[in-house]
């Protein structure tokens, strides 16, 4: 047999899964279609977005955010070229890092499409036409693909109608930018094109913005958000989207029935979800079974219905999230090592990189509401945070949920600036199965903003000592 393991897909889930069995010692091939490695998190998803909102962010912090800290007169210039200079040159370090990454732990990497052909047999149609791999263990890590509006037929061109990937290389500024989905996505690149001059209108089906996450966090975010510019239209389902003359036009009703609404816009972001991506893969040919919205079917090893053909990632059930998938191909080649690989779901935090940024880990309150648990919380607000104080990132709180009875954290969100670095106390904190307590007599340095985390956790079992 040529190789222990066979990757198709470069992305957080697969070049990970790679580069870790390669570090167990097994002989890796990673089979990529793209001209560059990374996925869509480091080409086109997570690390360009990073990029443009923090340039975003440094622009508009300094044409409206300096006068009350005493620096006036700022009158920055924007240019746009140069900022998405500044995206391309990071995803170049970042996918450059990848093929280091293969070279250094010997992976060899076959550029073109993949294809199961069964199990132990990989096709790989690239420039120099097919060859066929032979390998132990297959893992498919083809990740995800723009959903689409369900119902609503949408053509995407990338230049009026954006999906992600068209909406972090735009040639200038739209005038007006209609978001479709308050999710993830619609929030960070609407925050990006609003910050840098556009007037955006968010359009959302359910009642509240970032669905899923804690109702409470969610309210006051858009309310945040609403304050910054940002026009937030929920409740509201989009039934068309079309080109016009000048741009594009986008229909929507009242979810709960009315008269259907349309807005112009110079571009239209669809951001309404993403989709296992299967195509071409032969699974269904090879016997890998599917569920009927198109994720591969795993058990607990990530096993697919097909013995030695795995799978992990956004193509498999969970949250599509880029450090899912990188946990989830490390225990993978922990397991096909022979070690015990383990990811525990129930601690996986998801962080809005909007500002201020929202996280989250663990349960929401409702979650908890709608399993019966009986619980506590703690709140603290950033306003009674000293460092916040200083820094003017007054803005948001923290919340911890407690089992009432045990003291156990069960979950913790946060809504405020740093929040995507801050949560990760108390995910580690869960991991050890710690209590509100333990986190509330940690010594935390001041002043931090996480002192307000400290705080939130006092709070759920006796009282915060700065409120
Ligand atoms: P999403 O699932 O987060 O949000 C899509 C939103 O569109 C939902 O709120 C949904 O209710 C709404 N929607 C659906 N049909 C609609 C209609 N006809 N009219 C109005 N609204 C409609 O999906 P999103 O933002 O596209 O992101 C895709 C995936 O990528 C997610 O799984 C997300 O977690 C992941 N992602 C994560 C990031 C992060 O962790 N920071 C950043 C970007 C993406």
């Amino acid at each position: 047999m040529a190789y222990d393991l066979v990757v198709i897909g470069s992305g957080p889930g697969g070049y990970v899964c790679a580069v870790k069995a390669a570090q167990l010692g097994l002989k890796v091939a990673i089979v990529e279609k793209r001209a560059t490695y990374g996925g869509t998190c480091l080409n086109v998803g997570c690390i360009p977005s990073k990029a443009l909102l923090h340039a975003s962010e440094m622009y508009s912090h300094a044409a409206h955010g300096m006068d009350a800290l005493g620096i006036e007169g700022l009158a920055p210039k924007l240019n746009l070229e140069k900022m998405m200079g500044h995206k391309d040159a990071t995803v170049k370090a970042n996918v450059d890092g990848v093929a280091f990454l293969f070279k250094k732990n010997k992976i060899e990497a076959f550029q073109g499409t993949g294809k199961v052909l069964g199990a132990g047999k990989v096709a790989v149609l690239g420039e120099k036409g097919e060859q066929v791999l032979e390998t132990k263990a297959i893992v498919i890590a083809t990740g995800s693909d723009v959903a689409g509006i369900p119902g609503v037929p949408v053509e995407i061109d990338e230049k009026v109608i954006v999906s992600s990937t068209g909406a972090i290389a735009l040639d200038k500024v739209p005038e007006k930018l209609v978001v479709v989905g308050g999710g993830v996505i619609g929030l960070e690149l609407g925050s990006v094109w609003q910050r840098l001059g556009a007037k955006v209108t968010v359009v959302e089906y359910l009642d509240t913005i970032l669905g899923g996450m804690d109702g409470e966090v969610s309210k006051q975010f858009q309310r945040m958000l609403a304050k910054q510019g940002m026009e937030i239209k929920v409740g509201a389902k989009v039934t068309g989207v079309e080109k016009t003359a000048g741009g594009a036009k986008v229909t929507f009703e009242p979810v709960k029935g009315g008269e259907a609404v349309t807005v112009e816009a110079d571009v239209v972001l669809i951001a309404t979800g993403r989709r296992p991506y299967t195509e071409g893969l032969g699974l269904a040919e090879a016997g890998v079974a599917m569920d009927k919205r198109g994720f591969v079917e795993i058990d607990d090893h990530f096993q697919t219905t097909v013995k030695g053909v795995y799978a992990i990632g956004d193509v498999v059930r969970g949250p599509m999230l880029a450090h899912k998938a990188e946990d989830e191909g490390v225990a993978l080649a922990e397991i096909l090592a022979g070690q015990a690989g383990h990811v525990n779901y129930d601690v996986i935090p998801g962080v809005v990189y909007t500002q201020p940024e929202v996280a989250s880990v663990g349960k929401t309150e409702e979650e908890l509401k709608a399993a019966g648990v009986a619980y506590k919380v703690g709140k603290f607000p950033f306003m009674a945070n000293g460092r916040a104080r200083a820094m003017l990132a007054t803005d948001g709180f923290v919340k911890i949920l407690a089992d009432k009875e045990t003291d156990r954290v069960l979950g913790g969100h946060i809504v405020g600036f740093g929040a995507g670095e801050m949560i990760h106390e108390i995910a580690v904190l869960m991991e050890f199965g710690g209590s509100a307590e333990d986190l509330g007599r940690t010594c935390h340095a001041h002043p931090t903003m996480s002192e307000a985390v400290k705080e939130a956790a006092l709070a759920t079992f006796f009282k915060p000592i700065h409120m």
